[in-house]
Parts: structure tokens; C-alpha cells; sequence
């Protein structure tokens, strides 16, 4: 069995190529394995024609997406889901969390919408192919490959690393976005954990990625790890509890920020990489 991610969305993009970038995230992931592959499309980008454009660029037949798996409600990773689903021309499973479609604000200066965008809504999604399947808890999707589901904060130096808001019964409200979820591929002994912004804390979702599999050994991390705002004592117990946990690679981009990824690479030096647009990842 193995894994290619080929990433079609991220904030930078790889030297030399022809892709474009966008602050965003979209990865195509190939799980092959002797009882026939499987293809999920982790995330939409903002700009859901750039998605397919890249694809095309990188050979990458969106029409052979069997899920596509959407991490969380943020405009970022989900404002191009239309425009995927039309290149596609299929009907498709759409896993997320059943709070997705909440209001979603940030206060910056003054309050603004980041959630799920309008022109997103149930309607569309079903109207152009897309199924949803609204799931909270940790669920195998294929053998082998599972949602997290929500993911229990238990670390206490990790937060969402965004002051976001939600409306609840009329009342504004702190967003602790329970709806950020990853994926889990088992690969042989081990795991590869695939995340959007990793609102949840990556300790926090590596911590249950060990519990549902019952498995010790983390082979990697592809994503987001949303550490741009982080203060250097969260940085230093981050980097510290994955050395402890014996992650095997780092793939981050997207919101980890350059300091976190300056930080990694010290520890996790030829094992530490920067994601961007176009590059192709193999487990
Ligand atoms: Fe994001
Ligand atoms: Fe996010």
C-alpha cells in the first residue's frame, strides 16, 4: 500500500513551476492499495477553477475523486467546492462535521463572516453532484482511512489559534470549531495524518489519530498546522511533544507561519518540509 498527496492549494508554490497559489488549502490524495485504489480531494481552495487548473497542470483527473473530505467551515477550504464539483461531473460523498454550515465571524477590526460562503449552501452542493455526509465522530471512510471526527482538546497549551465566533441561541458566542476534523491513512504499521488548519492542536489530533487506530507510530503530518499566531512557549511544547512522539516527516504549510516552520526545520531538519502548491508527496 501507499499514499501520493499531490497539494493543488497552498499559500506559496513550488519553484520552478506554472501552478498558481492561493491562501488556501487543497490536496489530492491516492491511496493505492491491492484491493483497488482510492482517491479523496482533502479541501477546496478559495478559487475552485485555480483547484482544477492545477490539477490539469499536474495530470490529476478530478473526475477520479471517489470522497472529498472537507476539514472545516473556513472560506479557505471551502469557497471553491462549487467549481471543483462542476470540473468534476459526478456524484460524489461530501464527509465534514454537521456544524459546517454555522455562522462562522472573526472581529478584524470590525466583525466579518469566514465561514462556509453563501453560494455554498446544501442546495448548490447536491445540485451540482455532492452528497453530504455529516459526521461527528471518528468513522472509517474506506479500509483503513478515517475522518477523526471531533477531536478532544486534552493538551493544555494548544487553542484554535483564532478568536473566532459563532451565534448560539441568539447569543455571540466564542467558535471553538468542533468541526475541524483530519484524516487518518493507515499505512502498514504506522500513520499519516492529513489536516486543514489543525484548529483542534496537532498534538490534540495526533493524540486521538493513536487512539482510533491503535497504532503508536506517526509516519507524518500533512497540513496546516495553524501556529501563525502562536506564542514561542506553544511553538517550543509543540515542537518538543512531536520530537517525543517520534514523528517521522512534517509536510506544513498554509497557516503554520513562518516562524513555526523556521522552528521545525531546526529540530526536524531533512525531515521538515514547507508545503506549496504543486508538490507531490509520497508514503
Ligand atoms: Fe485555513
Ligand atoms: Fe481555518
Amino acid at each position: 500500500m501507499s499514499v501520493k498527496v499531490s497539494v493543488l492549494a497552498d499559500d506559496s508554490v513550488l519553484f520552478p513551476s506554472r501552478l498558481l497559489a492561493q491562501h488556501g488549502v487543497s490536496y489530492f490524495i491516492e491511496v493505492r492499495r491491492k484491493e483497488g485504489s482510492v482517491n479523496i480531494l482533502l479541501d477546496t481552495g478559495i478559487y475552485g477553477k485555480v483547484v482544477v487548473d492545477n490539477a490539469k497542470e499536474l495530470g490529476i483527473d478530478l473526475s477520479k475523486v471517489d470522497i472529498i473530505f472537507l476539514t472545516h467551515c473556513h472560506y479557505d477550504h471551502t469557497e471553491g467546492l462549487i467549481d471543483v464539483l462542476k470540473a468534476m461531473k459526478k456524484e460524489v460523498p461530501i464527509v465534514a462535521h454537521p456544524d459546517l454550515f454555522r455562522p462562522c465571524y472573526v472581529k478584524r477590526p470590525s466583525i466579518k463572516y469566514i465561514g462556509v460562503p453563501s453560494n455554498v449552501n446544501k442546495e448548490e452542493i447536491e445540485k451540482n453532484g455532492g452528497k453530504l455526509v455529516l459526521v461527528n465522530h471518528p468513522f472509517e471512510i474506506a479500509k483503513g482511512i478515517w475522518s477523526t471526527g471531533e477531536v478532544p482538546r486534552i493538551t493544555d497549551f494548544e487553542d484554535v489559534g483564532v478568536e473566532a465566533f459563532t451565534i448560539k441561541n441568539g447569543k455571540w458566542v466564542k467558535d471553538e470549531m468542533l468541526d475541524d476534523m483530519s484524516l487518518i491513512i493507515e499505512i502498514e504499521d504506522g500513520v499519516l495524518v492529513v489536516a486543514g488548519c489543525s484548529h483542534a492542536g496537532i498534538i490534540n489530533i495526533l493524540e486521538h489519530a493513536k487512539r482510533i487506530t491503535k497504532r503508536d507510530r506517526i509516519l507524518g503530518i500533512i497540513g496546516g498546522l495553524h501556529l501563525i499566531k502562536a506564542s514561542e512557549e506553544r511553538l517550543s511544547k509543540t515542537t518538543e511533544k512531536l520530537k517525543e512522539m517520534k514523528v517521522e516527516r512534517i509536510y506544513a504549510g498554509h497557516c503554520t507561519g513562518f516562524k513555526a516552520q523556521y522552528k521545525l526545520y531546526k529540530e526536524f531538519r531533512e525531515n521538515f518540509k514547507p508545503l506549496a502548491t504543486g508538490m507531490e508527496i509520497e508514503f
